[in-house]
């Protein structure tokens, strides 16, 4: 495909290589979640959507719904849309379908397979749409493609915010500004927190399909950098981080055990756990000092009955 804006560096796997000992060495081990998304990794990911565990997709989804008029109406004509970790799209086509004369779509996401795939189903569902994807790692400052033109409006769903810490929100917030411009705005779904019961089993669901995602990661692993992590001997684990308000999603060694990765040999001691995610939930007060600090202020919230997600109007001061 000739108008893909490719980010990913040719020393992709080096990086990846390198991402995973670092991690790996410490004394929590820890592994990056944005590597959870290669192709069998955002496919489970839709699966999760889809679960009845999982509450955020659902709820975000009737609220873009049930305020599509009025967003699209503060958002205004001639719109570039900047979807970061834009996945499936699925909550994009809301807002597609509202905005009148949109001038372009602009998909960012790392997994690469699956971001081409999506941006050809949306040139066949949307003709008159100019769909420009972005391959790449959206915490890395990159510029718009050239042939993108339009008012830029920044769409940062699924609470996928959930998932940096403070420091990578006023990170990306700042590298967001700069990139959106002075006159832009910003859409951005929040998780927000809520009784344990109800978060627990949204990230360790009946049907297991959460745990196949975790577990993917070291398939992964194994798969592009020839590792021989044995997934029956791991457990998927979430965990309620009261303190922290987040959820932890952990992978438990099972058993001792010794894995070869990079010419490196890595021993787990039983009930040793690899921290693979967090997904935070939010009060949109503890937020707001991290968006009045990278440029933008908060326009808007809408909110589902039950309060259990909010997704916010930002725009650039
Ligand atoms: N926006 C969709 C998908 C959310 S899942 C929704 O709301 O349902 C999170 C998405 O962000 C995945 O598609 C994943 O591949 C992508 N992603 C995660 N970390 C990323 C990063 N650092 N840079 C770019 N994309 C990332
Ligand atoms: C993409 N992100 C916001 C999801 C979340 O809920 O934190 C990823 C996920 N992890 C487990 N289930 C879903």
């Amino acid at each position: 495909m000739d108008d893909v804006f490719e980010l990913a560096a040719p020393e992709a796997q080096a990086i990846f290589l390198r991402d995973v000992l670092d991690g790996l060495s410490r004394a929590q081990r820890t592994l990056p979640c944005q590597y959870f998304y290669d192709a069998a990794g955002s496919d489970l990911f839709e699966q999760i959507t889809e679960l009845p565990e999982y509450y955020p997709t659902r709820t975000e989804t009737a609220i873009l719904r049930a305020h599509a008029e009025e967003i699209a109406s503060a958002l205004g004509q001639n719109v570039l849309m900047i979807e970061y970790g834009a996945g499936a799209s699925t909550k994009t086509r809301i807002l597609l379908d509202a905005l009148e004369d949109m001038a372009g779509y602009v998909p960012i996401d790392v997994s690469e397979e699956f971001l081409l795939h999506t941006a050809q189903v949306l040139r066949t569902d949307y003709p008159a749409l100019a769909v420009h994807p972005v391959v790449g790692d959206f915490m890395i400052r990159f510029g718009l493609p050239d042939d993108s033109q339009g008012q830029p409006v920044g769409f940062f769903p699924g609470s996928t915010i959930g998932n940096l810490s403070d420091s990578e929100i006023v990170q990306f917030m700042h590298a967001a500004r700069d990139l959106l411009g002075q006159a832009s705005q910003f859409i951005i779904g929040v998780d927000l927190s809520k009784d344990a019961s109800i978060l627990v089993p949204a990230y360790d669901d009946a049907a297991g399909v959460t745990a196949a995602f975790n577990l993917n990661l070291l398939a992964r692993i194994n798969r592009e950098l020839g590792s021989d992590f044995d997934l029956s001997a791991f457990a998927h684990r979430a965990i309620w981080n009261d303190t922290a308000s987040r959820i932890e999603m952990h992978l438990e060694s099972l058993r001792p055990q010794t894995v070869t990765l990079g010419g490196r040999s890595i021993t787990f001691e039983a009930g040793e756990t690899i921290h693979t995610e967090n997904s935070r939930k939010f009060t949109i007060d503890s937020l707001t000092p991290l968006f009045e600090q990278t440029g933008w202020t908060l326009n808007k919230t809408w909110l589902d009955e039950k309060h259990y997600f909010a997704v916010l109007l930002l725009s650039a001061i």
